[in-house]
């Protein structure tokens, strides 16, 4: 007979996806500050690379609370989402929408995060795996206030270029 599969199962199995997808975004976040038009966008970016980076590592210590020796499983989840925005790099590259595509794209991942740590968090708390709630929350609380920088500079800054003229472009002048 198979075996029953239970919670612990299900929270190793949450915990492996979220693990492939921090080490995909962080493989991603340096393209998109790269490629990003506005400074403060760009700054946000490069200080999610640093965060997603802690991140990785306190996933680590969770699977250690488990005793399970840190392991990814591909997730379908971020590998659409993370695709959706190369394509957008390509499609708006030179346009003055690109950030706004950047920044849809980015809060897509920090949404899927959001949700994922959630659950996680509430699986860990009916474990009573106390340092993995504690660790998790902390990560949690970074996505949250990462996602909120990204509203703002969408709200404040990004909007306001998407509607300008493109910068750089010479203007043809007529002979
Ligand atoms: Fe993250
Ligand atoms: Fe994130």
């Amino acid at each position: 007979m198979p075996k029953v599969k239970t919670l612990e199962d299900l929270f190793q199995a949450g915990l492996k996806d979220i693990f492939f997808a921090e080490k995909k975004i962080l493989t991603a976040l340096p393209k998109m500050a790269k490629a990003a038009i506005n400074q403060d966008l760009r700054a946000a970016f490069e200080k999610h690379v640093a965060e997603t980076e802690e991140q990785v590592s306190r996933l680590e210590q969770v699977f250690e609370e488990i005793e399970a020796k840190p392991q990814s499983k591909t997730c379908d989840a971020i590998m659409g989402i993370i695709a959706e925005g190369q394509e957008i790099m390509k499609d708006y590259k030179g346009s003055p929408a690109l950030d706004n595509g950047l920044l849809a794209s980015a809060q897509a991942v920090e949404h899927y995060e959001i949700c994922q740590y959630g659950t996680l968090i509430s699986w860990a708390n009916e474990l009573g795996l106390k340092e993995s709630v504690r660790l998790l929350r902390q990560t949690l609380a970074e996505e949250e206030k990462t996602d909120k920088s990204l509203t703002a500079l969408a709200e404040a800054v990004v909007n306001q270029e998407a509607c300008s003229e493109p910068a750089g472009i010479e203007s043809e002048e007529e002979t």
